[in-house]
């Protein structure tokens, strides 16, 4: 019986990385991704995998429930849901843009709440599956001008290590992976890219954080992750 996994962000970078390794393995993936067209650009030549595209707004309050109903009615189950859309506003407290953090805080908070909300929901109902929840090396810790960014990673940190405790007699599982930087579109705004603001000389692939989830998936039924950090070579936060 092939896997299903539901992964958000799968327009771009590290949910792009996941959803294209998922079906390259042979996993049935729903990708979501505002800016997706169903099919384009993506390498869905797999080992018996396939992939469905939703181009939801996670902001809007019925993707969750629409994103479930699309794995249950393409595939007919789900077993991952990667709760990872997500954006960046970094800034120091009279320059940042507040619109634009508080649509960080909706999406980053509000829709993953939601999410998993919806999907542990169904996963009650069946018995098993696994969330993974992209937060970052700043859900552990903060730094000057990122209070906002690790607040809302804090909060998904709060969230998984509650429902870790909930969650811990069943075969439900929740993992937090806190990548250090990444190359992706993430910062594509910014002035002065991370890597050199932070001198680091090679910052982590998307690939790299798709190779950690499957590491995490491949590994035995009794072992539980509730938390991977993943840095690159360098990177001192
Ligand atoms: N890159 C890093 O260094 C780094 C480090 C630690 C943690 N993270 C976390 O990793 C996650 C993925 O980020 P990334 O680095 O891969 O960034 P990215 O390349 O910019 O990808 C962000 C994804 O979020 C989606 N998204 C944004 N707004 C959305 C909305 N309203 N509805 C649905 N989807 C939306 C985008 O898709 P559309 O625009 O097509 O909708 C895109 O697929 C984020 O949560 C980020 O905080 C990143």
């Amino acid at each position: 019986m092939k896997k299903v996994a539901v992964v958000t962000g799968a327009s771009s970078g590290i949910g792009k990385a996941i959803a294209e390794r998922m079906v390259r393995e042979g996993f049935c993936v729903v990708m979501n991704g505002r800016s997706l067209e169903a099919g384009a650009g993506f390498d869905l030549e797999p080992r018996g995998g396939s992939a469905v595209v939703s181009t939801a707004d996670l902001l809007l309050p019925d993707t969750p429930g629409a994103l479930l109903d699309t794995a249950l009615d393409s595939f007919g189950r789900v077993d991952y849901l990667f709760v990872n859309a997500g954006t960046i506003e970094s800034a120091a407290i009279d320059d940042i843009d507040i619109e634009k953090m508080c649509a960080m805080m909706r999406l980053k908070v509000e829709s993953s709440f939601r999410l998993i909300y919806t999907f542990l929901k169904h996963m009650k109902k069946t018995g098993s599956g696994h969330v993974f929840i992209t937060s970052s090396v700043l859900g552990t810790k903060t730094r000057e001008n990122s209070g906002a960014y690790a607040a809302a990673n804090y909060a998904l940190e709060a969230l998984a290590e509650s429902l870790r405790m909930e969650l811990s007699d069943t075969d439900i599982q929740i993992t937090c992976i806190e990548p250090g930087l990444v190359r992706t579109n993430l910062h594509r705004d910014w002035p002065v890219h991370p890597q050199e603001l932070l001198h680091i000389s090679n910052a982590l692939r998307p690939e790299d954080i798709a190779d950690a989830v499957m590491d995490v998936i491949n590994k035995k039924d009794y072992i539980r992750i509730p938390r991977l950090m993943i840095l690159p070579k360098g990177h001192r936060i």
